[in-house]
């Protein structure tokens, strides 16, 4: 049941005698407020059978390690690296002598096939993580599942992969692809470079004579750290225009998701996660297709629009969304909602799982990019291996603090929880989805998914204030891909 959590005028329930766009322009105004609460609130779920907390405070390991003792090694210094002090851990830049190494992708690429590592080390990313994270592979590695499901089960179940875009790789799909722009002429599409992130490099062309300009662009066509001969791989796929808009507004949603392994497949999900809004009102008009304030939610491109609020920045919390969706459209669309994205990123993970190479040692803590449109269909943008972990405001820093606190805690290198308890269905915000099958969690509301359902963001308190040097700007180190 949906609730008002104080009775003031700045509910949303006492605007009725505003127009709906005054009522949503004004709600907007007020969860943009980084440091105001969202005014309408679901109750909480109740907590899962077992947490983390409630089974630590009834066991403890006797094998459990003191902190302390755990030595890790980071090539981030943000949020991450409050993070794990505050858990007590002891920080190193020893090669080979760590717990814990957060590596950078190219560390992994360069030196992962030549080391040793001990029963416990571990290491956050598996070897190949590309095959889901480089643009190109995801679309190839879905498209493959989409004909092995068919294949097997038929086009109604391969149906439910269908969470990507039509896609092409460029250069090498070029004549897949203009074949398809002759079906749909005048269709929009956006290109996007398959190596850079945040928004860089992208455009939008409805014109196959604006893709013949980019290929002869010397610019765009090489990719700077690269040999300077080779053509830069760009991926061209159907642009979603007709995203699901607030207050005029496109956005989109990330999600974490931590892969314990992927044999079994065990997939953790955060509750919590946030949505990027574009700081100018949607628009398909043509004349519009390259401004990409209008059509790119990254933060490193709506940071530099002439509309974006600095003391607001351009994120709802997921909490706020699923409030938002729930007063608009109700508890079922809402929850159906929340279980397609969960299923969705388990289905993206199981296209992968068959070529990933699973290692004891590796974890890895994804970023899922998704937009939903007007039909409340989720779509899958692309997953990040290195998720910005930097944190721009309070709030965003409690939100990535909390997110990697509970991370560790799954992977619980201090050995806390007992082998044989584990995996614990929830630990902090993270529920466990799939363990070598989808789990069925004993709910005894009617939620289905869990999604969103995170507790407010408390005011800025002694740990943010601590460590306050580490909200800052995002830096490019802290996005890498
Ligand atoms: N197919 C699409 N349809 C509509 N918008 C898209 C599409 N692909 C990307 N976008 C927009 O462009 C932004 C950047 O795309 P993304 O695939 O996440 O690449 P990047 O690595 O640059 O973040 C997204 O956040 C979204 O706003
Ligand atoms: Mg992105």
């Amino acid at each position: 049941m949906l609730k008002s959590s104080n009775s003031s005028s700045s509910s949303l329930y006492s605007l009725d005698n505003k127009s709906s766009d005054e009522k949503i322009e004004y709600l907007l105004k007020q969860q943009h407020e980084v440091k105001q609460q969202p005014r309408i609130i679901v109750p909480p779920p109740p907590e899962l059978p077992e947490s983390f907390s409630s089974f630590l405070t009834k066991t403890i390991n006797p094998g459990c390690k003191d902190p302390k003792s755990i030595r890790f090694k980071t090539f981030l210094h943000n949020t991450l690296l409050d993070t794990l002090k505050k858990r007590g851990w002891k920080e190193t830049n020893d090669d080979t002598e760590w717990d814990v190494y957060w590596a950078d992708i190219h560390w992994i690429h360069e030196n992962f096939d030549h080391v040793y590592l001990h029963d416990n080390q571990r290491i956050n990313h598996y070897r190949n993580h590309y095959e889901l994270t480089r643009k190109d592979l995801l679309v190839k590695n879905v498209k493959r599942m989409i004909k092995t499901v068919e294949k097997e089960y038929g086009k109604a179940e391969a149906s439910k992969f269908d969470f990507i875009s039509t896609s092409f790789v460029l250069p090498q799909d070029y004549a897949l692809f203009q074949e398809e722009f002759r079906k749909n002429p005048g269709s929009i599409w956006i290109m996007k470079p398959v190596g850079r992130a945040q928004g860089k490099g992208i455009f939008l062309i409805n014109k196959i004579s604006q893709i013949n300009q980019w290929k002869k662009d010397p610019r765009l066509t090489r990719s700077s750290s690269e040999n300077q001969d080779q053509v830069e791989t760009y991926i061209i796929q159907r642009y979603i225009d007709n995203p699901y808009l607030i207050g005029g507004k496109k956005f989109d949603i990330r999600i974490y998701a931590l892969v314990l392994s992927y044999s079994p497949l065990t997939v953790y999900i955060h509750r919590n996660g946030f949505c990027r809004f574009s700081n100018s009102n949607f628009t398909m008009d043509t004349k519009d297709i390259s401004n990409l304030y209008i059509h790119a939610t990254n933060v490193a491109i709506q940071k530099t629009s002439p509309n974006y609020n600095v003391g607001k920045g351009c994120k709802w919390l997921l909490y706020n969304l699923r409030n938002y969706l729930y007063s608009k459209h109700g508890q079922d669309m809402v929850d159906t909602l929340m279980t397609n994205i969960e299923t969705l990123i388990v289905r993206s993970l199981m296209s992968v799982q068959k070529i990933m190479i699973n290692d004891k040692h590796c974890f890895e803590l994804y970023g899922f990019d998704i937009l939903i449109d007007q039909n409340f269909k989720p779509w899958l943008l692309e997953v990040n291996a290195s998720p910005s972990l930097t944190a721009e405001t309070h709030w965003d820093y409690e939100l990535k603090f909390d997110v990697i606190n509970d991370m560790f805690d799954v992977i619980d290198v201090e050995k806390k929880v007992p082998p044989e308890k584990k995996p614990l269905l929830k630990v902090g915000g993270f529920d466990l989805v799939y363990h070598d099958g989808p789990i069925q969690h004993e709910r005894t509301t009617n939620y289905k998914s869990y999604l969103g359902c995170y507790k407010k963001i408390p005011k800025r308190d002694k740990r943010s204030k601590k460590h306050g040097h580490h909200f800052t700007n995002i830096s490019e180190s802290s996005l890498q891909k």
